[in-house]
């Protein structure tokens, strides 16, 4: 399945003079280092997933090979030579920690006379184009990032001059610089572009079934590539990390393109080629109760099978608010048709959808959402520039508000945002500016209208397992919780906790003794979104990513893919996937657009519902993040996305109001970053007054991981403590406090503190307590026997003795120095259970970095020193403690993310006495 995942979403661009697919006449050489070192995912927690294997291209040729499909002949001595060449120069995975990794690696330059050598036994020529990126670390427009090196060009030049035709595959994560194709070096010769993207574990075999025809390319473009970087409209707003103007307001991605510059776009979003042709015919076409419906018959008019994807589009009257020329308002795809075979589509969607926000009141219906009067005109598209109108047309004779709603979350910096100005013959419009209308409501007063009374007891005992048999409400059990408890409950912790399946994210929910014996199991969330991230090195199936996947723009499979991981979830005993991302590519330039879907919210939100109805089909709940704006990497934390109440509306929350209700989502994310002056995690318009109240979101919002908040009334400075403005935005779990310190306050955060001075009230962390209940009781953790607070790790296969010459260690001794380096060997003096502690450092001043070291006992991972960064502080910790027979035990570090100096490492008889360490800021 992820096979034909990883080639529906594959995008062919260009293919000329019969280039694609190779045919057993053909005579192939490929080039490019990433055919060998195929890059299967992006980088940071959404791409560390330890996989039992994957398939680069080469190995992608051979499997064809051995499955007797008819095959071209490959060039042996191209590939030789880059076996041998890679010798000398391994991939540089920057040491392997957090955002080290480059965004491309060396190539092996191709000369002239390589290329003629290679043209002389072959007939076409491939060259692989790799890059990645990931958390942390933005693209930047430089040679190895957003445009090729010299390197790559020379060789591909070389290439050129050498060959009659040469195809490039793009095994990247995000759009890169793609006019250079038409450069004048390249001759004309660049005959096929598949964008292949990073394709999972199965990557290069997708890739491989594309090149040679075993699979037909029916991926199309989720978003615009343009001829320069400067063209897309965000580019002049994009990685500062203080108050980032979205100057462009709802013209993101092909909006903008499709409103004022057509001609600036190379590929347009909807975009991508076949091997085959296809004919689309409307059948039928009616708007009934608010409902369009589209009846379109697709025809295979080709020669060999395929899938053809249904575009429909809109144009909305200008009216006063100034439109989108064309917006994606629906879609589909086809089975996979065979030759003539033919397949009716039928795709409807409501009139809501197409209707705008009105953040300024001018339509008579200030903040709602409006139909303004005029005629509604629809399309076909094979893409957003090339469209065929649909004989359906309705008139609506006067502004009709679809939805009314209050003012929300709008900017209080005035700032001036992009509108059509007169427009031109073509259908197109001058760029014209307008203010964007500011906040006026009154933030304090409307959280304090929000704030609930406090629960009352039942007056009966109830226990976690009535919540769950619905003989009890989440709200009367949280009436039952002592202070200390509602405190602890809203504190998840992590990472690695020894309470949960080893290696992930995190635990929340009874990760205490006394949560616990109130029968709340701890509840696991892994990283995400590709698969299940366990830092322990423990093998997990990784996916392809997510824009690969919305690449495929086919809903259904997106939603089975992922009922296969929440199948995995379920056997790994992980209940939370921290994904969809779903945040939307407003630059390519973003280093996690990766993990997330589309300049299209429409896109954006179909898949990341369908994600989260995947999941749910074993009993796995999803995490949509990052909510919201996420947008850029750089200055992530410290970033203030300033947007109009519109933009926020139609483009950048759209994605997580579908997936909370079309995919019935339980779980969000909130962002690092401030919306509109408050962060994210403490933003009360986002998290309460547009999430739980206006789209009746029932579930929990979680912070991302150490994440900072600021006031909810005044904004202000941030830090990871004012736990009391989170709770007060209705953002329900903190993410995450060191392990085993959510009883014993965790950070040493103020909520004790705010509801001694009366600034957060009990009711308040009841709210979120019984928000957190109810989720715990929809996870499988819920559904299974309570397990202990902590598994009991037992490693009982002692040694007689240690190996001649080897530094053992006894109680309280301590290792240090080079013995941390390599095996050290421990002894136990009794049967008994030991706690393994010791001091760590992470130097370099990016506190969300992530770092692991993981305390193998005779082979086997016992448990961790925790993830995060320390700044530079060394910091105290038990990484394991483990049931041990008397005798000696083989005691090995392993750095599965390094970045991170042990320093010291103790064995004593169990004390259990967790350290709390401090807030790095
Ligand atoms: C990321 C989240 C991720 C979390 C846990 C953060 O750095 O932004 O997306 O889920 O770490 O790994």
């Amino acid at each position: 399945m992820i096979r034909e995942a990883a080639s529906q979403g594959a995008v062919l661009l260009r293919n000329e003079g019969g280039m694609l697919p190779f045919t057993p006449a053909d005579k192939v050489a490929v080039f490019g280092r990433c055919q060998i070192d195929y890059y299967k995912s992006g980088t940071g927690s959404g791409g560390s997933i330890h996989v039992p294997f994957s398939v680069n291209l080469a190995d992608g040729f051979e499997t064809l090979r051995r499955e007797n499909f008819p095959m071209p002949e490959i060039d042996g001595a191209v590939l030789g030579a880059y076996r041998e060449w890679l010798s000398s120069h391994p991939f540089d995975n920057g040491d392997g920690g957090w955002a080290s990794e480059p965004w491309h690696q060396e190539e092996m330059p191709v000369s002239d006379g390589m290329a003629r050598d290679a043209a002389s036994r072959s007939t076409k020529a491939v060259f692989v184009v790799g890059r990645t990126a990931g958390e942390d670390k933005d693209n930047k427009p430089e040679p190895g990032s957003y445009y090729l090196t010299e390197t790559e060009r020379s060789s591909i030049a070389s290439l050129c001059r050498a060959f009659p035709a040469v195809a490039v595959v793009m095994n990247v994560s995000n759009v890169i610089d793609t006019s250079w194709i038409d450069d004048d070096e390249f001759l004309g010769k660049i005959k096929a572009v598949l964008y292949s993207w990073q394709g999972g574990m199965q990557g290069g075999q997708a890739c491989a079934d594309i090149l040679c025809g075993k699979a037909t390319p029916s991926g199309r473009l989720t978003d615009t590539i343009a001829y320069s970087l400067d063209d897309y409209p965000s580019t002049r707003n994009f990685g500062s990390g203080d108050d980032e103007i979205y100057a462009e307001d709802i013209f993101v991605g092909y909006r903008h393109f499709v409103t004022f510059a057509p001609e600036k776009v190379m590929f347009p979003f909807g975009f991508g080629l076949s091997y085959t042709t296809f004919s689309q015919e409307v059948r039928g076409s009616s708007c009934r109760g608010g409902e369009i419906s589209v009846t379109v018959e697709v025809r295979n008019t080709g020669n060999v099978r395929g899938a053809d994807v249904v575009q429909v589009y809109a144009e909305c009257p200008q009216g006063l608010l100034g439109k989108s020329a064309k917006s994606l308002c629906a879609f589909a795809k086809t089975k996979e048709l065979g030759p003539g075979e033919r397949e009716t589509v039928e795709i409807s969607f409501p009139m809501r959808s197409i209707a705008s926000y009105d953040d300024s009141g001018v339509s008579g219906f200030p903040h709602s959402f409006v139909l303004e009067r005029g005629t509604y005109r629809f399309f076909l598209g094979t893409d957003c520039l090339h469209l065929t109108p649909i004989s359906l047309a309705f008139k609506v004779p006067g502004t009709t508000a679809v939805e009314l709603l209050s003012e929300a979350c709008a900017p209080e910096i005035p700032f001036r945002r992009v509108r059509p100005g007169a427009s031109s013959d073509g259908g197109t419009f001058e760029l014209s500016f307008e203010d964007v209308p500011v906040r006026t409501t009154d933030i304090a007063r409307r959280i304090s209208a929000g704030i609930p009374e406090e629960l009352s007891r039942a007056g009966r005992s109830i226990a976690f397992g009535d919540v769950v048999s619905g003989k009890a409400t989440a709200e009367e059990l949280v009436a039952e919780f002592s202070d200390e408890e509602l405190l602890t409950i809203v504190r998840g912790e992590g990472m690695m906790s020894r309470k949960v399946t080893p290696g992930i994210a995190s635990a929340f929910g009874g990760i205490s003794e006394s949560l616990h014996s109130r029968g709340i199991p701890a509840v696991g969330c892994a990283d995400g979104p590709s698969g299940i991230r366990m830092d322990n090195d423990e093998e997990a199936t990784l996916i392809p990513i997510g824009t690969l996947l919305a690449c495929t723009w086919n809903v259904p499979l997106v939603e089975e893919l992922y009922g296969f991981v929440g199948g995995e979830m379920k056997e790994k005993g992980v209940d939370v996937l921290l994904g969809p991302g779903c945040n939307i590519h407003r630059s390519p330039l973003n280093g996690r657009n990766f993990e997330y879907f589309s300049e299209d919210p429409l896109v954006s939100g179909k898949m990341a519902a369908a994600v989260c109805r995947g999941l749910s089909r074993s009993g796995a709940l999803a995490t949509v993040k990052h909510f919201a704006l996420n947008n850029q990497e750089s200055h992530r934390r410290t970033e203030n996305s300033v947007v109009s109440e519109r933009a926020l509306r139609e483009i950048y929350l759209r994605p997580f109001e579908i997936a909370v209700k079309e995919g019935n989502a339980r779980a969000v994310m909130s962002a690092y970053n401030s919306v509109n002056g408050r962060k994210a995690a403490s933003n009360y318009e986002l998290c309460t007054s547009i999430l739980k109240k206006e789209w009746g979101f029932a579930g929990i919002v979680m912070t991302d991981w150490w994440a900072a908040m600021n006031d909810c009334v005044s904004g202000g400075v941030a830090t990871g403590r004012l736990l009391s403005q989170m709770i007060r935005a209705g953002n329900d779990v903190y993410m995450v406090v060191p392990n085993d310190s959510a009883d014993r306050g965790g950070f040493g955060d103020d909520m004790e503190k705010s509801m001694a001075e009366g600034t957060l009230t009990r009711a308040e962390i009841q709210r979120c307590a019984s928000a957190i209940i109810r989720f715990v009781s929809w996870t499988n953790a819920a559904k299974k026997p309570l397990r202990p607070l902590r598994d009991e790790i037992v490693v009982e296969d002692a040694l007689d003795s240690a190996p001649e010459g080897a530094r053992t260690f006894s109680l309280g001794e301590v290792a240090e120095g080079d013995a941390l380096l390599g095996d050290m060997y421990f002894v136990a003096p009794e049967d008994a259970r030991y706690d393994f502690s010791g001091e760590y450092v992470k130097d370099g001043k990016d506190t969300l970095s992530q770092s692991v070291s993981n305390v193998f006992i005779n082979g086997r991972p016992c448990g961790s020193f925790e993830c995060r960064s320390t700044g530079g502080i060394v910091v105290n910790a038990l990484a394991a403690q483990v049931a041990m027979k008397k005798g000696v035990y083989k005691v090995r570090l392993v750095h599965t993310k390094p970045g991170i100096t042990v320093m010291s490492l103790t064995m004593n008889a169990d004390k259990f006495s967790p350290i709390t360490m401090g807030l790095f800021e």
